[in-house]
């Protein structure tokens, strides 16, 4: 029954090629664009030191647990959660998931397309010559305000990642994160040592790094941890679909670690290039939110010999590390009408591709190409309520599930299968059972009352 099982559904082809789907669906813009935002806008280093603390205690935990649920049950949220627990209310965890999912998808590529715009702009040498930070802010108004540019690429990065979707995990995420990702780690490391070396990267790297502890607060804390669970995919079911093809041999403890790993080491080398160059040339604020990095990136790329090629392939790459990340957001949702309610995986991914069109619209919008659109921030508000908010809801009722209704018994059974150690466990079910519910409910709590 159960190698049927596998067979119908696929399962990665190795080890290693789950392990790039899920880093592949971790790393984008959630490291290179949200990162640096939140950062700049909740007083930097201080942040940070949160940030650590959120994913070393919490999301990893959280990942584990996730990874736990979908191999055992082999099933998409809904169906996993309904199999360990038939017919209880606990499978809405799946459902609330699925529109998350969508919900964070509608703006994600929109921001996308905006990064294809910049490859576009690249080519054609719009940052030729001295770079000035007025004229980065000039371009990426100009641009973003222009719906017919900013509706086009959103289409062009919605109907890829339908497209990808259509073809299956297996083929369709395996065969581009290979190849892409390390050279995006190179690239990205090698830019790194570039804005370090600036004169003047001083200032940046002490806003970035040197905690000053009199600034924590709530706000801080909420979105380090809403920003963690963003990074990580994780409170939405992301990691129960991709765990869901996970090997029975593989060991779910490494692959949680490496993952949480290398996306957390990607974030903080991509503040590491933001923040110094910031500092370094003088005009752009740190908490200029949502368009820090589209008008911080042109200027790094200014101060390196063959720029230009720099800049482009930095884009494409960006650019394929976010469709690898939209990819893992509309694959939860198709999951489940492909295993619940036999659609075709095509026609899955048409249907809730275009849900995601319709949604993302006002978003795509509110960057200035709608008045009352830009006014309102409805882009902002949406990855408030669903980047946010539900992930943290999502997060914490994984935790209950797995820590109190399934049982940490059966998932850490599930996690030894095959003679896995598990020496870590203790710590686990400590966080999974009360750290990290509680952390979430008394964070969420506060948040929403005020
Ligand atoms: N983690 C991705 C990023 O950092 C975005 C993402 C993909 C995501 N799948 C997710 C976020 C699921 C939350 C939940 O860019």
């Amino acid at each position: 029954m159960e190698s049927q099982n596998l067979s119908q559904r696929g399962t990665w082809g190795s080890k290693a090629a789950f392990i790039f789907a899920a880093t592949g669906s971790a790393i984008g813009l959630g490291n290179i664009w949200r990162f640096p935002m939140v950062v700049g806008e909740n007083g930097g280093a201080v942040f940070v030191f949160v940030y650590i603390l959120a994913v070393a205690l919490i999301g990893f935990s959280v990942m584990l647990a996730e990874l736990v649920i979908g191999r055992h049950a082999q099933k998409n949220p809904v169906g996993a959660i309904d199999s360990i627990k038939p017919r209880s209310p606990w499978k809405s965890i799946g459902y609330l998931g699925m529109i998350t999912g969508i919900a964070i998808l509608s703006y994600y590529a929109v921001l996308a397309g905006m990064l294809a715009g910049y490859f576009v702009k690249m080519i054609s040498g719009a940052f030729r010559g001295n770079v000035t930070s007025q004229m980065t802010e000039q371009t990426f108004t100009d641009f973003s305000s222009n719906p017919f540019l900013v509706l086009f690429f959103f289409a062009v990065v919605l109907f890829i990642t339908a497209y990808i979707i259509s073809k299956g995990v297996k083929g369709g995420i395996e065969r581009y994160t290979k190849v892409l990702m390390p050279i995006l780690f190179v690239l990205i490391i090698f830019l790194a040592i570039r804005a370090l070396t600036l004169p003047g990267a001083g200032e940046g790297i002490k806003f970035y790094l040197s905690p000053d502890f009199s600034k924590l607060n709530f706000k801080i804390v909420f979105f380090a941890l809403g920003q963690a669970f963003f990074s990580l995919s994780l409170g939405m079911g992301t990691m129960i679909t991709y765990g869901s093809y996970i090997n029975k041999k593989d060991n779910l403890v490494s692959s949680a670690g490496w993952v949480s790993f290398s996306d957390t080491l990607i974030a903080l080398l991509a503040g590491l290039i933001i923040f110094p160059t910031l500092f370094a040339i003088p005009g752009i604020s740190p908490d200029s939110g949502p368009s820090l990095v589209f008008k911080v990136f042109p200027l790094i790329f200014s101060k390196l010999p063959g720029g230009q090629i720099f800049g482009m392939l930095f884009f494409l790459l960006l650019l394929v590390a976010a469709i690898t990340s939209t990819i893992s957001l509309l694959e939860v949702p198709v999951a489940y009408f492909v295993d619940e309610r036999k659609w075709s995986r095509t026609k899955a991914a048409v249907l809730m591709g275009l849900c995601a069109a319709l949604l993302g619209i006002p978003s795509a919008l509110s960057w200035g190409g709608v008045k009352f659109l830009t006014k309102f921030e409805f882009w902002a508000k949406i990855d408030l309520i669903f980047g946010n908010i539900a992930l943290a809801f999502g997060a914490l009722l994984i935790c209950l599930f797995v820590g109190w209704v399934w049982g940490v018994k059966k998932a850490i059974a599930e996690i030894k299968s095959g003679g896995k150690k598990f020496t870590i466990r203790h710590i686990w079910i400590f966080s999974i059972k009360y750290l990290s519910p509680i952390a979430i409910l008394f964070i969420l709590i506060k948040i929403i009352i005020g």
